[in-house]
């Protein structure tokens, strides 16, 4: 059913068994799924995608799930992606997308890699597991892992709304609110992780990005196998960023697609973008934000983890990063609101400031097709957004 064969270091390149539990490779840095891609090929066209169901579970044979018992599903993925017209047409855009992640399970595309990775803890008899989180996170987390019969602890800053830690006890799991920022909520898992909890933290864990990663398949499928031009996606961990990125790779390799891949967009907060920072200084590292503060509370991550893939991402891809203000969030979430009939969350809310501001600095073209990711509900974040 799956055609997955190693998990490989992104950094030293060296291999790990898929049929045991693995988190970070000996070097420290992230593992990432491999695939015996033609092998994948002879056996799964395009064409035999079309009849099967809607959901992220289409790509089976490309995820890292051997034994379909242990799939653990709520129906997430194959997410819409709407034709913005009247957002579009006010910046001139003829082709302007938003797929919209807020309608998966737990309304966010936390989902995704959530129900990747729960369904292969189950694979490896995982029992009990931990992560920080800003929100969406923890309760996509908390969600599959109580279908799954895992236990869970979250830790989330104190300032999240209280709809994610209300949902995520509704769901069975241990929620600890912290002090600070997302990475001092690491702090905390990390306890639980020396007690011999399993870290689910971005890309210290393998699949998350391998579930994140089918956002880029489903753009390809539902425009026909031709990728957009770009790519605007509200960047903290990055683990969309770097799944997309995997995607093309992977499809390009299968025969799906051609050799023109999407320009990758990082979009950041002014109040928190080391990102935007590392690539305007062209380093293939980023530096701790100090003082991390923003609105939009999924990218208010003061150092990513696989930064480095990030960056490699929006390098090979020709894209760029760019920081917006409060401010272009705040008009941002109601433009899109009353333009499009959705309501997304502030980090969705952030690649439409973002384009607006590649407009202005000349980055794209109005004839090209450009995807905005709207990656969460605005539902959730009504104590944040009722201030403004
Ligand atoms: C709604 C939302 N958008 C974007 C992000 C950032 O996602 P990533 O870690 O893939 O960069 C998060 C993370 O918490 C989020 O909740």
């Amino acid at each position: 059913m799956s055609f997955f064969i190693h998990l490989e270091c992104s950094q030293c390149g060296k291999n790990y068994s898929p049929r045991e539990i693995h988190n970070l490779c000996t070097c420290g840095s992230s593992l990432l799924a491999i695939y015996d891609l033609a092998g994948a090929a002879r056996s799964l066209s395009r064409e035999a995608l079309a009849g099967r169901p809607p959901n992220l579970w289409r790509y089976r044979e490309l995820l890292p799930v051997f034994n379909e018992e242990n799939i653990i599903t709520l129906g997430e993925g194959f997410t819409p992606l709407m034709k913005a017209e009247e957002l579009g047409s006010s910046l001139g855009f003829r082709r302007l997308y938003i797929k919209d992640e807020s309608l998966n399970p737990t309304a966010s595309f936390k989902a995704r890699g959530l129900a990747v990775a729960v369904s292969k803890a189950k694979e490896l008899g995982i029992e009990k597991g931990t992560l920080p989180s800003a929100g969406n996170a923890a309760g996509a987390l908390a969600a599959y892992a109580a279908r799954a019969g895992i236990k869970t602890f979250v830790a989330m800053p104190a300032d999240t709304p209280e709809v994610f830690s209300f949902e995520c006890r509704a769901y069975g799991a241990e929620v600890k609110l912290v002090e600070g920022l997302i990475s001092d909520a690491g702090r905390l898992c990390r306890e639980k992780i020396e007690q011999g909890w399993f870290d689910f933290s971005t890309l210290k864990e393998p699949y998350r990005a391998e579930g994140k990663k089918t956002m880029g398949y489903e753009l390809a499928e539902q425009m026909g196998w031709e990728l957009p031009e770009v790519i605007i996606y509200p960047t903290g961990g990055g683990t969309g960023i770097i799944g997309m990125w995997k995607a093309f790779a992977e499809m390009e390799e299968l025969g799906w697609v051609g050799k023109r891949k999407p320009r990758m967009v990082a979009v950041q907060s002014e109040g928190c973008a080391p990102i935007v920072k590392a690539f305007q200084s062209h380093e293939e590292v980023s530096e701790v934000w100090k003082e991390a503060c923003t609105l939009a509370l999924g990218i208010r991550v003061p150092h990513a983890f696989a930064d480095r893939l990030i960056l490699k991402a929006l390098y090979e891809s020709q894209g760029t990063a760019v920081a917006v203000s409060e401010e272009e969030i705040v008009r941002s979430f109601y433009e899109i609101s009353q333009k499009e009939g959705i309501l997304p969350a502030p980090e969705g809310a952030a690649t439409w400031a973002g384009l607006k501001r590649l407009r202005e600095m000349k980055l794209v073209d109005p004839d090209e097709r450009v995807v905005l990711f709207n990656t969460g509900s605005g539902l959730k974040y009504v104590e944040v957004m009722r201030n403004f």
